[in-house]
């Protein structure tokens, strides 16, 4: 699968004919599709506010996890990590269609596993990855607002 990042274009080049030269021009902005760099600032910790939460003191944030696995792997394929912590490992498996096994010590940490995975049945959810695409931080949420005020207009 390809590990594609939508990114807001700063300098909308075009070529000699007038179309856009490696961007595309949409109703809610312009954006390019380009692969993550060597160099990812896109990540953050899972903040208190965001639904993957929980109380483990270094979970990993879930898209981290699908970066990684979708550059690895392929449908189906096992995801193994013998220090699984909250499990973010197998929560985002599942959520991308692998399986997945895990090791912890502690069984408090297993139980918010066991808790993540159960929701992940109904939620398969990765904040900043929408229809097979890593979305530059707040960029998704601008084009977002930027539709609901077309929307609104035309109301
Ligand atoms: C850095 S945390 C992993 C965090 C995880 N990536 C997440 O997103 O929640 C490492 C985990 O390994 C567990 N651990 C440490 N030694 C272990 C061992 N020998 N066997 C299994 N788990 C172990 C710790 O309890 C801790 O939860």
């Amino acid at each position: 699968m390809r590990l594609t990042l939508r990114r807001r274009v700063v300098a909308p080049y075009r070529t000699v004919d007038g179309t856009p030269k490696d961007w595309q021009q949409t109703q809610n902005g312009n954006f390019r599709d380009t692969f993550p760099s060597n160099l990812w600032t896109d990540i953050t910790i899972p903040f208190w506010s965001m639904p993957e939460n929980t109380d483990h003191p270094t979970q990993k944030s879930e898209k981290l996890i699908a970066k990684l696995i979708l550059a690895s792997t392929r449908i189906g394929e096992i995801v193994f990590d013998p220090f699984l912590g909250s499990g973010t490992s197998s929560v985002v498996a599942k959520k991308l269609g692998r399986r997945y096994l895990g090791i912890e010590l502690d069984e408090d940490y297993c139980l918010l596993t066991e808790k993540r995975l159960e929701l992940a049945e109904a939620d398969r959810a990765i904040q900043g990855y929408t229809n097979e695409i890593f979305w530059e931080r707040n960029t998704l949420m601008a084009q977002k607002s930027r539709r609901s005020t077309v929307d609104e207009g035309e109301g």
